[in-house]
């Protein structure tokens, strides 16, 4: 069955009283406006999973930003997906721009976490998109496919079925110049038709598939109105718990 899903990305933001203080606000107003199969998430950095899984209850759900690809020891700095799961998340983006970019994660990287991902019982949120280049040379489809076919398309008919998509232009993200209806539709028709040339109509028609790039309270509801279009990986609106509430209220 496919989820109506609004998850906001805090990226590295708030310290741990602000993050604390904002996701109550968040959980006071999503309570009063998730239908029940919709699905809320806050995807914050490491330091506030704790506290927010156990204000988070049924209706705001947690996940983290990263996971190492290793199961533990000598890789200082990093953090793993059993740590990340014991103290309560249940998602993990993987595969984001950002980390694609300035942590320089390839598509077999990616794989593999997402792979621990979900040996852990954490389900990714595996991120796609094209820059401005490969948008305006006209390459983006070949670009997407490749990071689909190198990133997920080798998951087992059932670990795919588990996994959530965000497709965020990297032209659109933090930038205030979104995707347009049309644009962000013709990409996710695109990508529900690859996933259903490799897992058959069943799964791709349960594929929650999310935009990402200045997704706002002001576009939202026309962004969700598109068939293939299942909610929003959400920046910066999340950091405010008004916006991201009215983004939420903008599921159809
Ligand atoms: O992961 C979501 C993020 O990249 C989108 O950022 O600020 O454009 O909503 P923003």
């Amino acid at each position: 069955m496919r989820k109506q899903i609004v998850a906001g990305n805090w990226k590295m933001n708030l310290d741990y009283n602000e993050g604390v203080s904002l996701f109550s606000e968040i959980v006071n107003m999503v309570k009063d406006e998730r239908k029940g199969n919709q699905l809320a998430i806050i995807c914050s950095p490491f330091i506030h999973l704790n506290s927010l899984a156990k204000l988070g209850g049924n209706d705001v759900k947690i996940g983290a930003q990263n996971i190492s690809d290793k199961e533990s020891g000598a890789f200082t700095g990093e953090t793993s997906a059993k740590m990340v799961k014991s103290v309560g998340a249940e998602y993990v983006i993987l595969g984001h721009s950002e980390r694609r970019q300035y942590f320089a994660e390839s598509d077999a990287l990616l794989a593999e976490k997402t792979k621990v991902a979900l040996t852990h019982g954490l389900t990714p949120i595996f991120c796609i998109g094209e820059t401005l280049d490969e948008r305006e040379n006209g390459s983006y489809f070949e670009v997407l496919k490749k990071q689909l076919v190198e990133g997920v398309f080798s998951l087992s008919d059932s670990d795919f079925s588990k996994i959530v998509i965000a497709y965020e232009p990297v032209w659109a993200i933090g930038t205030g110049l979104t995707a347009s209806p049309e644009q962000a539709q013709d990409i996710h028709a695109f990508i529900r038709s690859e996933i259903e040339a490799n897992y058959g109509f069943n799964i791709a028609d349960d594929t929650t598939i999310l935009y990402g790039g200045s997704c706002n309270p002001g576009n939202a509801a026309s962004l969700f109105a598109q068939k293939d279009i299942d909610g929003g990986l959400i920046g910066g609106a999340s950091l405010k718990s008004r916006d991201f509430t009215d983004i939420i209220k903008a599921l159809n």
